[in-house]
């Protein structure tokens, strides 16, 4: 009975998304403001911290992070340290869409370019400013050239190419490991849906442990 509840929640979830926002006009002061408070634990510009315990927000599909926030809102995807923030009250729909649009632009960068500080026109502070804006994810255990091999055939037809992600499907490569194993967790205890087409088939309830971190090995470096 249960499961039945939680499918038509979802289901009139993804229905409601795309009417839900209509008409609204984007508010980029609004969306900074909230941003503040988001940068608690996410960090100034959506790249997550503390090894994943806070996940990179920044550049992910706007459907994606409207359809999370919405999830969280409504306790169906469990996020004990995000209940007080994402309160109706505290987090009206116009705030959902805000912040959405305003992280999905937030572009990172994986390196600097090579410094000339000798060239006309070097600003040693705002140098300073993009190096905040760098997010790289430690090289993680496992075998690369499995890893590749075993998400070419299972990831890369909607995670993207080079798990960069692909339409509404949040990128994998960019993302903490830590925080990816967990999600790993999430999905096969069935606290979060993986594919809506198949709810009750789990994507990764066949891979062995070993298969994920290759995986997950081949996705920490290709933002090297
Ligand atoms: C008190 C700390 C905290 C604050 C403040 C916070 N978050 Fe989070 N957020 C988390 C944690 C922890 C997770 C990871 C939950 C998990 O492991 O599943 C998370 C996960 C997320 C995710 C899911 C990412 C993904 O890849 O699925 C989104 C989206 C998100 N937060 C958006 C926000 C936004 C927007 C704000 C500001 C309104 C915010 N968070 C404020 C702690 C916080
Ligand atoms: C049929 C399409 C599909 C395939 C195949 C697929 N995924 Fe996903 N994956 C998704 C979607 C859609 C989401 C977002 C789910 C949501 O909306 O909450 C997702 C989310 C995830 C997440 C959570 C990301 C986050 O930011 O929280 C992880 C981890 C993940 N997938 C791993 C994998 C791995 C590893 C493989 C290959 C073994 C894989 N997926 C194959 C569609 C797919």
């Amino acid at each position: 009975m249960k499961k039945t509840i939680h499918l038509l929640t979802l289901s009139a979830l993804t229905l409601y998304l795309p009417t839900a926002f209509a008409g609204h006009e984007y508010d980029p002061d609004n969306a900074e403001e909230i941003n503040e408070v988001c940068a608690g634990c996410h960090n100034e510009f959506g790249q997550g911290g503390k090894q994943g315990k806070y996940p990179r927000i920044a550049g992910l599909p706007k459907n994606y992070l409207q359809k999370q926030l919405l999830l969280f809102q409504d306790r169906e995807r469990p996020n004990m340290p995000m209940v007080e923030h994402v309160e109706k009250r505290q987090m009206p729909l116009a705030d959902i869409e805000d912040i959405s649009t305003y992280l999905s632009q937030v572009e990172l960068k994986t390196k600097l370019p090579p410094a000339d500080e000798k060239a006309p026109g070097f600003n040693a502070y705002a140098r300073l400013e993009e190096a905040k804006k760098l997010m790289q994810v430690p090289r993680a255990e496992g075998d690369i050239e499995k890893g590749g091999k075993i998400y070419g055939r299972e990831c890369r037809s909607c995670h993207g190419k080079k798990g960069m992600g692909k339409g509404d499907t949040p990128q994998l490569a960019g993302q903490y490991t830590q925080y990816l194993w967990r999600q790993v967790k999430r999905f096969l205890k069935g606290e979060r849906i993986h594919d809506e087409d198949a709810p009750d088939e789990e994507l990764l309830k066949d891979f062995s442990k070993e298969e994920l971190r290759d995986i997950f090995a081949w996705l920490s470096v290709q933002d090297d």
